[in-house]
């Protein structure tokens, strides 16, 4: 079974909470969800493997460590394109793959559009990204994209989750860890998160 890593950091409690708040408008929004994401980035690189090199400082010889796995940044469109700016100033290295997938509002089940991922992305490190895992069935099908692609070592970041949704993570995908900056109380009748932050996508785009 996979492991949920929730965030408890109070920088991030106190930035969700205006995130989650109805009068928070999009450009405040935005500013928000690349800032959780910042710390959200932090801790879900915190085990990635080091090699040393050695390098010259100014005073001398030393042995410098350095990210070993290449990392593969995907944002499910299009609310993940929201937390794809952080982690590119964490990993400016890294090579960004999309995946396209929306909810269709009756059956709440989610619709392939767009899948352009990194060629090497089996040989990288994956940080896939939604601020949003409701049902879980867009991080779960998204997850079984990348996999058909090779890739065995995915990790999932989302700012808000339901119980439901990590569950259903879990249950496909056991190996897949979930980084998540809030576990909410559960599902309302037509799929959104209580208390949530109601549509991720509209909120970040001003499509409300
Ligand atoms: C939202 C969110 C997730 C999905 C979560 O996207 O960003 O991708 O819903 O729901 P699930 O866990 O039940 O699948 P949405 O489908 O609204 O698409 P959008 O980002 O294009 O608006
Ligand atoms: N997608 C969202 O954007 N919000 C929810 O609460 C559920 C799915």
């Amino acid at each position: 079974m996979s492991t949920v890593h929730v965030m408890d950091h109070p920088l991030i409690m106190h930035k969700i909470s205006i995130l989650r708040d109805k009068n928070t408008d999009t450009k405040e929004f935005r500013k928000l969800a690349y800032e959780i994401s910042l710390l959200m980035g932090y801790e879900c690189t915190r085990d990635l493997t080091l090699v040393e090199h050695p390098i010259e400082t100014p005073m001398g010889a030393t042995v410098g460590h350095f990210i070993d796995k290449q990392v593969a940044i995907v944002p499910i469109l299009r609310a993940g394109l929201g937390m794809v700016d952080a982690m590119l100033e964490l990993v400016p290295a890294a090579r960004v793959g999309h995946i396209g997938l929306y909810r269709d509002h009756d059956t709440l089940q989610p619709v392939e559009y767009y899948c352009k991922l990194p060629p090497d992305v089996a040989q990288r490190q994956v940080l896939l990204l939604d601020p949003m895992l409701a049902t879980g069935g867009s991080a779960a099908d998204s997850i079984t994209m990348i996999k058909r692609r090779g890739a065995t070592n995915i990790r999932l970041v989302n700012i808000i989750a339901a119980p439901e949704g990590i569950a259903r993570v879990q249950e496909e995908h056991p190996d897949v860890d979930i980084y998540v900056g809030a576990v909410d109380e559960k599902l309302n009748e037509i799929g959104y998160i209580v208390p949530g932050l109601g549509d991720a996508g509209d909120r970040l785009f001003g499509t409300l």
